[in-house]
């Protein structure tokens, strides 16, 4: 009896404390797509799995069951290192040229880490899955492809354009607006024909003019027989995304794509220095919360704005504002009193208190989804890439309002402010939001590690879409079409002959009646 107990107890602990390996490759140097991620990976962690990464962020603070095995060398420094000269270079260059390339071939270069190579060769798969950051550096895919595992992509907003072929995700461009470009749905003929237009586009500069480099560089690496990088992504058996239909809207889903929106909201372990703390608490009358987001430097904007921001943000007083401020020396003299600044902020443990009135962001995701989650209203200032449909978003779902960094006037954000702290409309809508995201059947963190443990257990194609081996034609039904057309038309010309065959016979039989009636 004992002896079966303890069979018992084996066989259930086999069952479900079965930990996998899994190994993280994240070579971006974005540390907001990072913020994601890891707290994507510890989650997996925590589910007791062994969870081994690459990436340019090693953990300052160890964690159970995470390891940093290899860390790479970083040569670009955005955190708190982007002035207001260089973002206005962010927002003339083009986008997908810079994910393509900037975050796209250039990361493949680590594909040459001795490490790298080393872990992927290994005959004995050291891994159960591979997961990649699906964004610009699909080349990582080979690790996955060399190791026989499933392969695993993150993406930290919603999908890209050039990234919904591979998993056979529908685009659904009648109702699905482009993520680059700022249409909001519903959308009128016209613009439903940019969406269309623009979305070939970016996938053919992307796909064809920009990354067909990684094909090169993964040869040069694993060998000239490797399948392409196009071919190498197809055989993603599992997208997790950072999206929400409460916020993205309703699409059609295949089953490999999975929504994770708001996974990375988790404050357990964020240090808040007590001295924050009790200024927090202290707010009676509330307080604003102010960042431009972890790369941005707001004290390298122009003197008009900071003074804009200076009178205003005074003005609110006894209500206070706190503020993130990488290098405060270089802050203009005149910062009203009201206001509280660090070069670093516990942003969820902010949001979360109960003193907290506002949110004032450059809009990027990883903050907004926080302050969303924690119901609170914003004052969006985009400043580029996503920001601005972002905002958007919030604007039309009446979370948010929205000011221009180009144009702002004391006079705007005195106005901005006022509706923003007095008008419940944002309060309230922003609470019913963050409500809407948390009812779910299972957390973000418990649904990655369902869809994980899933595509594992049954094999790589398990999730895999038929559509993935069609043609764009087969798959739009245009052979089915055009074979309907053809036979329509066959009918319809075989219906017309007849008609005038049965007409020519009754004409002809009347001719030949009515010349039989002259002879009469
Ligand atoms: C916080 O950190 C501890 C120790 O590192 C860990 O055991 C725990 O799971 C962490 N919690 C979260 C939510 O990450
Ligand atoms: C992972 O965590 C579980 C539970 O804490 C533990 O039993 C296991 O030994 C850990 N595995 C590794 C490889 O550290
Ligand atoms: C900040 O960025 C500049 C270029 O924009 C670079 O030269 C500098 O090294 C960076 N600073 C840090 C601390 O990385
Ligand atoms: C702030 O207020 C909270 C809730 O009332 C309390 O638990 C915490 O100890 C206070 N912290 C400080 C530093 O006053």
């Amino acid at each position: 009896m004992r002896i079966l107990l303890v069979i018992f107890h084996l066989l259930f602990c086999l069952s479900i404390c079965h930990g996998y390996r899994l190994l993280g490759i994240f070579p971006f140097h974005g540390k907001s797509h990072f913020v994601m991620i890891e707290q994507l990976m510890k989650g997996l962690a925590r589910k007791g799995h062994q969870v081994d990464i690459i990436s340019k962020f090693p953990l300052k603070k160890p964690y159970p069951n995470y390891t940093d095995i290899v860390i790479l060398p970083t040569d670009v420094h955005l955190v708190n290192n982007v002035t207001y000269e260089t973002m206005q270079q962010l927002i003339t260059s083009n986008p997908i040229n810079a994910v393509s390339t900037w975050a796209g071939n250039e990361l493949c270069k680590f594909l040459g880490n001795p490490e790298i190579k080393e872990l992927s060769k290994s005959k004995d798969p050291p891994y159960d899955a591979v997961f990649i950051e699906i964004f610009g550096a699909q080349c990582y895919s080979v690790i996955a492809y060399m190791l026989k595992v499933p392969l695993i992509g993150i993406s930290t907003t919603s999908l890209y354009p050039w990234l919904y072929d591979m998993i056979a995700q529908p685009e659904s461009l009648a109702f699905v607006p482009n993520n680059v470009i700022n249409l909001a749905e519903p959308m009128n003929f016209w613009q439903r024909l940019y969406n269309v237009v623009h979305t070939f586009y970016d996938k053919w500069y992307f796909n064809y003019l920009t990354t067909q480099e990684q094909d090169r560089i993964i040869r040069k690496h694993f060998g000239p027989n490797i399948p392409s990088v196009r071919e190498l992504e197809k055989k993603m058996s599992l997208v997790l995304i950072n999206s929400h239909i409460a916020l993205n809207g309703i699409q059609p889903r295949t089953a490999a794509a999975v929504d994770v929106g708001g996974i990375h909201v988790q404050d357990e372990n964020e240090t808040l220095q007590p001295e924050l703390e009790k200024w927090m608490n202290d707010s009676k009358d509330g307080f604003i919360y102010f960042t431009f987001g972890s790369m941005v430097m707001i004290e390298t904007f122009p003197y008009e704005f900071l003074r804009a921001l200076y009178a205003s943000l005074g003005k609110i007083a006894p209500m206070r504002v706190i503020m993130k401020i990488p290098k405060p020396e270089k802050l203009p003299a005149g910062l009203p009193e009201n206001i509280y600044i660090s070069p670093w902020m516990p942003q969820i443990k902010i949001l979360k208190h109960p003193n907290i009135k506002a949110f004032i962001t450059h809009g990027g995701l990883m903050g907004t989804l926080e302050a969303i989650i924690c119901g609170v209203p914003m004052i969006g200032i985009p400043l580029f890439a996503d920001q601005f449909s972002n905002i958007d978003r919030y604007v039309a779902k009446n979370i948010a309002l929205r000011l221009d960094v180009n144009t702002i006037t004391e006079k705007s954000f005195d106005a901005a402010l006022n509706a923003i702290l007095r008008d419940p409309l944002y309060r309230e809508n922003a609470r019913k939001l963050s409500q809407r995201f948390f009812d779910q059947p299972l957390n973000a963190v418990d649904t990655a590690n369902y869809w994980v443990e899933y595509v594992i257990k049954y094999g790589e194609n398990c999730l895999r879409s038929p559509a993935l081996n069609l043609t764009w034609w087969q798959l739009s039904l245009l052979d089915v079409i055009g074979f309907l057309l053809f036979c329509i038309t066959i009918i319809v010309t075989i219906v017309i002959f007849i008609v005038r065959f049965v007409k020519e016979m009754l004409n002809g039989n009347y001719n030949s009646l009515s010349y039989s009636k002259k002879i009469n």
